[in-house]
């Protein structure tokens, strides 16, 4: 044996042992001082048999890809492949019994009345925006998938990660057999269509993330906003009436996040920053080549729940801070779980095994380029993602989570 094997063999049981002690320490602050928030590692030593059997997230810590006896009976008589009316919400709520299902995919005219946003602020909410959405809703005039998708009985949706991790596999026709292909940003689709499929229910973005070269943009897909900080609203207005692109204004900036602020101190220190378009952090498209009614607002609920209930990342009071902000992946899985029966992923995660590795299947960037995040926890999403995998309530096409 190798002597750090050795090593390894003593400090095990010594980590075990100090786990326990130090958990029963818990158990008695528990008892004594009700601190809720210790019941995950309560039940963890425990094995269930005293405190919580959820983790401080509220999901079930025993996870697996079961189906409880009354899912099994509901879709006892459904041949193989056939979509399973209900799947992923009521999957969803068996491991996670906070899951309410209604939250509507696009803000629609009645978005006032959505009380879980509307006193947040961006991206968490809506508040301080709502003349600009309502402005903008009633020029887009729709507010759903469209006749033929809303009407489904039980709707399909894959959601297309832009991970290296597509490359080569041949997915292509697998993804466009679902009801609904989710894109995000700029992910292409011409000349990879063997790969990542041709078909693009709606593509969900954000201003820096746009396809920014007009001819690019696929036709018959919904090009779907999600807004991240104040100024995207305003981006956004100018996008669906067509007005030239001009954000430069002191207040704008003193709105500003943050993170924003910062992301964009740094751009300008490197001389990275596009004249005019101060307040992003990249340059942005200046033109959408959609129509109105092609345009939609992501219910910036999504963000909101993936990232403080699903993820747990800081609350921060409600305002965009430090590793608080879910990457956009993981808010149009979160955004499916509500609005899909079946929710099916591709092309997510990275492997940091593999720093050689592409890290985006359109692009020969390598996944050694990606940097400590100030915005987003990659490692802390992942924890949440993995649940979803283990329980079965989303499929991985490419295993990368
Ligand atoms: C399955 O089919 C059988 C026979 O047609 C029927 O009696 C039963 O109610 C069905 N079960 C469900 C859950 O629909
Ligand atoms: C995919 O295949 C092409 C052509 O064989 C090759 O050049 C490329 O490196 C491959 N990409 C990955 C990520 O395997
Ligand atoms: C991610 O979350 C972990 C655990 O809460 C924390 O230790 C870490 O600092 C966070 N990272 C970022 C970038 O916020």
């Amino acid at each position: 044996m190798k002597p750090s094997h050795k090593l390894l063999f003593v400090l095990c049981p010594m980590m075990v042992l100090g786990f326990i002690y130090y958990s029963s320490g818990k158990l008695h602050l528990h008892v004594w001082g009700q601190k809720p928030q210790l019941e995950a590692d309560i039940a963890l030593t425990m094995g269930g048999i005293v405190g919580s059997v959820y983790d401080k997230e509220g999901f079930l810590l025993k996870l697996d890809g079961q189906l409880p006896a009354e899912l099994a009976y509901k879709y006892s008589n459904l041949s193989e492949g056939v979509c399973k009316p209900g799947y992923a919400a009521a999957k969803m709520t068996t491991i996670y019994p906070k899951f309410m299902k209604p939250a509507p995919m696009f803000l629609d005219r009645n978005f006032k009345r959505l009380a879980k946003v509307r006193n947040y602020l961006p991206p968490f909410g809506f508040k301080t925006q709502e003349r600009i959405i309502d402005s903008i809703l009633t020029a887009t005039k729709n507010y759903g998938l469209g006749e033929d998708l809303d009407s489904l009985g039980c709707k399909r949706c894959i959601i297309v990660g832009n991970g290296g991790i597509l490359a080569n596999k041949s997915l292509g026709s697998r993804i466009d057999d679902y009801d609904v292909v989710v894109r995000l940003n700029e992910a292409p689709v011409t000349g990879f269509g063997k790969d990542v499929g041709t078909k693009t229910t709606m593509r969900i973005t954000y201003p820096e993330g746009a396809i920014q070269k007009p001819e690019r943009y696929e036709k018959d897909s919904l090009f779907v906003f999600s807004a991240f900080k104040p100024l995207d609203f305003k981006w956004l207005r100018q996008m669906v009436f067509k007005e030239k692109l001009s954000l430069l204004k002191r207040e704008d900036l003193e709105i500003e996040s943050e993170a924003g602020r910062r992301e964009e101190a740094r751009k300008v220190s490197e001389g990275k920053s596009e004249r005019g378009t101060e307040g992003f952090w990249k340059s942005v498209a200046h033109y959408v080549p959609r129509e109105p009614t092609e345009m939609r607002i992501l219910n910036p609920y999504f963000i909101q729940e993936a990232a403080f209930q699903f993820i747990g990342l800081p609350l921060n009071n409600g305002l965009m801070g430090k590793g608080n902000i879910p990457t956009l992946g993981t808010v149009a899985i979160t955004m499916a779980l509500h609005n899909c029966d079946e929710v099916v992923v591709a092309g997510f995660g990275y492997d940091m095994n593999t720093p050689h590795a592409p890290l985006h299947y359109y692009e020969t960037v390598k996944m050694s380029a990606i940097k400590e995040s100030w915005t987003h926890n990659i490692s802390k999403e992942k924890e949440f993602l993995r649940k979803l995998v283990k329980a079965n309530i989303i499929t991985d096409l490419t295993n990368g989570i």
